[in-house]
């Protein structure tokens, strides 16, 4: 299985938002990492076939984007809408049905995908009284309807408890055997465990793709801890891209990420995924 992104460029009026952008997904999770207005929900509305791009075509398994591509394909857009007064289970009901699923293999399919997600137990309570992380999965679970290839997730971890994000990674997880599954997210660690391949976004292009070890690879020696005083403190900050402070009796212990030590105090750490982000997209980061 093999989805491919050729030359794909995308303009808004003469606002240009994607240059370039050539990748390949086979089997597995990817993460398309970048923060807000990078172009992550565009990017992913291309490849659902629902935007067209300026230039650039995409093949999966070898043929171009065509209306049979859609049996394919399942999404949760970044903003999914649900109707509050449906049940779970009536809205997936309701969508099997407006994708032309017949009556009985709808109501299996339903159950099967609520059960799947966890939602057995409340599918005939009101999607009004859901938690954010139940809506999520019914978001998902409406996204695998149709046993779908390609599985496309618009920042599927918004809005959700850590107990909630953990339940969905393992999710993802499970759904990616024999599946291409792209999310996005501006959050480093929903895809440190899970993902296959990272792909930054930024400045219009995929800037890096490479698995969790690869990309911390990339950051390996930059990363730092060093105590200061207070007074200290607001130097640092304006000089550096400050991943982390924690107060301690002695001072102040920040965390850095710089290509240069720095101070002569600084002692080197082993870097991660959320340093490399900060690295990456320092003037965008609002810590
Ligand atoms: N329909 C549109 N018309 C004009 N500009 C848009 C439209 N959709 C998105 N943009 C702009 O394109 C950029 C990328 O947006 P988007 O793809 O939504 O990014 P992300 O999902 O990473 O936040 C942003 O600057 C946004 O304002
Ligand atoms: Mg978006």
């Amino acid at each position: 299985m093999k989805l491919e992104l050729k030359n794909i460029n995308k303009s808004y009026g003469d606002k240009k938002v994607l240059e370039d952008i050539s990748v390949e997904f086979t089997e597995g999770v990817y993460g398309l990492l970048g923060p807000n207005g990078a172009g992550k929900t565009t990017l992913l509305n291309i490849i659902c076939h629902l935007l067209k791009p300026s230039k650039g075509e995409i093949f999966f398994n070898g043929k171009p984007q065509s209306q049979d591509y859609y049996q394919y394909l399942g999404f949760l857009p970044q903003h999914f809408s649900y109707y509050p007064s449906f049940s779970g289970l009536d809205f997936l009901l309701y969508l099997a049905d407006l994708k032309g699923m017949k009556k009985g293999e709808a109501k299996k399919e339903s159950e099967k995908l609520l059960d799947l997600v966890g939602l057995s137990d409340v599918k005939k309570k009101r999607i009004a009284s859901y938690s954010g992380g139940m809506k999520q999965r019914l978001g998902i679970a409406q996204s695998l309807l149709n046993h779908p290839k390609i599985l496309i997730l618009d920042e599927p971890t918004v809005g959700l408890d850590p107990k909630e994000r953990i339940r969905f990674r393992n999710l993802i997880s499970e759904l990616s055997s024999n599946r291409i599954v792209i999310l996005s997210t501006h959050i480093v660690s929903d895809l440190e465990a899970i993902a296959k391949e990272i792909l930054i976004l930024k400045d219009k292009k995929i800037r890096e793709k490479g698995s969790s070890n690869q990309l911390l690879s990339l950051i390996e020696g930059k990363s730092w801890e060093v105590l200061v005083s207070e007074q200290e403190r607001s130097q640092f900050m304006q000089h550096f891209v400050v991943v982390n402070e924690r107060i301690l009796s002695e001072g102040v212990l920040l965390r850095i990420v710089s290509d240069q030590r720095p101070s002569t105090t600084a002692q080197a750490v082993a870097s991660s995924l959320e340093d490399l982000y900060l690295y990456y997209f320092r003037e965008e980061a609002i810590l």
